[in-house]
């Protein structure tokens, strides 16, 4: 999740404008930033890693001539956040410049075939083979359009992107597309303007173009034409207005970070399942190898290790070692040694327990592998192996769409060392994976269909003293996290533990109106849970469910329930299952009248041990 700007001015310079339009982006993404203007049919071009702040500090991002120009706010998913491998990038001659936000699938194909054809490839990016591609078309059709070659390259590419090509043989001409990545066209009297996002040229006009998947505009100063893809065909669209503030179109137009980010998992989620092949299956051959494997980790990626350990269980038959990263030197670190393999997951990758296990682990010669949404990070540098999971900067202090990202991730793992093994038939692998790619659409689902009820439900219970939630099998890591959320931002004390350990002592807890979340999937765990339902209704529990759809056993038994879309396989269940629990959190925490995106003692990044 990158920011892309581009702006063509009829009166004024170019590069403050996209300067300041790329800091209202940097939410998108701050790990390296660029603009690219033509003046005199000239390119210039000032680029480097690190935050808008720090890179204007020394290449100065305004002083740059021109009234055309295109930018880019990076969030690496391709390549460490690098000079090198920041946007915008360019064809061999430098002609033809090109930011892009998203995933092209099939850039190693493209690359190769660019790579054949002479072309010289300097970055790590999927991006860079776009200017290149347009080169090559141009070269072969000297008298197309700038802008047709810019269609044919796209026709090329798989994958999500939101792009912005402009060239010094066309300088007149921004010509941007979009595929599943976000794109928005901005017109204001004094200029016209392409972003990821509204809040970019907000500050300039509140008249916005919404641009649809599989659509290409030329930009130029006398207005904006917009084309089909596939065929050229002309499509007409007026502007509408945005009646936005600024911080409302950040968070697009909802309250909170927390809620826009819970929103953002479906295309979060389609994202995980656009990673590189080369990567799961390297990270997978690691752990198909080791003698142990210790998953290390905090808080919410903690809970994603619990449910990793059963899906490697269950899938491939290895057996995994969840442990909590602040207690791992001490479990662990005498024993850790050379044939111990770590996969630690972080979403910042920069927490210092999780830091501190690995270099405990690494100073041993175990094999370190990891997961992190931050590439460039801490956890990266000391991984031998480190995947990507994609899910774009996380603002609100509660991890939400990194969790469900961590867990699409590690299921592939799971999946990927279950056919080395050839532990489970390859019809069941089919199934699980076609299930995996039904994921996103299935959250999209239940938030659209469930949000209401949740609220109702939070609205209910949001003054209740104490909560419990409870699960069986891999339901135990979701109810740890539904538990850890609702602590986290409504400051509410809950106790989180196998449901089949309830009767050993926490049961004493339970009276009247006691409020007990079950997180109950249909597998075999199914008759126990109810079991377990019996037993606190029995002592007046309230019983809160988050059931599969048609699961008339435990909806006839629970109080208030929120149903999930049936046939989820139970390895995957803590991606769709988790979701509610989220929206449990963040209605209580807003009945509350708390804060959910700024929980008081916490902090995004836990970097003190
Ligand atoms: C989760 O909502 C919390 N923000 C916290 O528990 C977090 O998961 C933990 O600090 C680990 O962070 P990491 O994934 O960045 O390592």
């Amino acid at each position: 999740m990158c920011g892309i700007f581009g702006c063509i001015l009829k009166d004024g310079i170019a590069a403050p404008v996209i300067h300041s339009s790329l800091k209202r982006l940097e939410y998108r993404g701050y790990d390296s930033v660029g603009i690219a203007t033509i003046e005199n049919g000239k390119i210039f071009i000032k680029k480097d890693q690190g935050k808008i702040d720090e890179v204007h500090k020394i290449l100065n991002l305004d002083d740059m001539p021109g009234s055309l120009g295109i930018g880019h706010t990076r969030w690496a998913t391709h390549g460490a956040p690098l000079k090198i491998n920041s946007h915008p990038h360019v064809d061999c001659k430098g002609e033809i410049v090109a930011v892009h936000n998203g995933i092209i699938e099939n850039f190693s194909e493209l690359k190769l075939e660019l790579q054949n054809l002479g072309h010289v490839f300097i970055s790590k990016t999927d991006t860079e083979v776009i200017p290149h591609l347009i080169e090559e078309i141009m070269k072969n059709n000297p008298k197309l359009a700038f802008a047709n070659a810019v269609q044919e390259a796209i026709k090329r590419l798989e994958g999500s992107f939101a792009l912005a090509v402009i060239s010094s043989r066309e300088p007149d001409k921004i010509v941007c597309a979009r595929n599943e990545s976000p794109l928005v066209l901005g017109i204001s009297d004094n200029g016209i303007f392409c972003a990821s996002d509204i809040p970019a040229f907000l500050a300039m006009t509140n008249k916005a173009v919404m641009i649809n998947n599989g659509e290409l505009i030329v930009l130029t100063q006398s207005g904006y034409q917009i084309k089909k893809i596939s065929d050229g065909s002309i499509v007409d669209r007026s502007p509408e207005t945005i009646e936005w503030t600024a911080e409302m179109a950040v968070k697009k137009g909802y309250p909170h970070f927390m809620i826009k980010e819970i929103h953002e998992q479906p295309e979060t989620l389609r994202n995980t399942l656009r990673l590189q092949d080369h990567y799961l299956d390297l990270l997978s051959t690691f752990l198909d190898r080791a003698t142990e494997v210790f998953l290390v980790a905090c808080g919410t990626s903690y809970h994603a290790c619990l449910a990793a350990s059963y899906m490697f269980s269950k899938l491939a038959f290895l057996p995994t070692y969840p442990v909590y990263a602040s207690e791992f030197i001490e479990q662990h670190g005498k024993s850790v040694n050379i044939d111990s393999t770590i996969l630690a997951v972080s979403q910042s990758g920069e927490t210092a327990d999780t830091i501190a296990a690995v270099t405990c682990a690494q100073q041993r010669a175990a094999t370190i592998l990891s997961l992190t949404n931050v590439i460039g990070s801490t956890l990266t540098r000391i991984s031998r192996v480190y995947i990507g999971t994609q899910a774009g900067p996380e603002i609100g202090v509660a991890a939400t769409k990194t969790f469900t990202s961590q867990l699409s991730v590690l299921a592939q793992l799971a999946l990927r060392l279950a056919k080395k093994r050839g532990k489970v038939s390859q019809d069941e692998i089919d199934t699980l994976e076609l299930q995996l790619d039904k994921l996103p659409a299935i959250v999209d689902t239940i938030v659209s269909t469930q949000e209401e009820k949740v609220k109702e439900i939070a609205k209910k219970y949001a003054n209740s003293k104490v909560f419990f939630f409870l699960g069986r099998g891999i339901s135990t890591a979701t109810a740890f996290e539904g538990r850890l959320k609702l602590m986290e931002i409504a400051y509410i004390p809950s106790i989180a533990f196998p449901a089949g350990e309830s009767k050993h002592g926490p049961i004493s807890l339970v009276e009247n109106g006691f409020p007990v979340v079950f997180v109950c999937q249909k597998d075999d765990t199914h008759k126990t849970v109810i079991g377990n339902i019996m037993e606190m209704k029995a002592r007046g529990a309230r019983i809160i469910s988050v059931v599969e759809e048609g699961d008339e056993d435990i909806k006839a038994l629970s109080d208030d329930y929120v149903e999930v879309p049936k046939g989820i396989p139970g390895v995957l269940s803590p991606i769709p299952f988790a979701v509610p629990l989220q929206l449990l959190a963040y209605y209580v925490s807003l009945e509350r009248k708390y804060n959910p995106d700024m929980p008081r003692n916490l902090a995004k990044s836990v970097t003190v041990k």
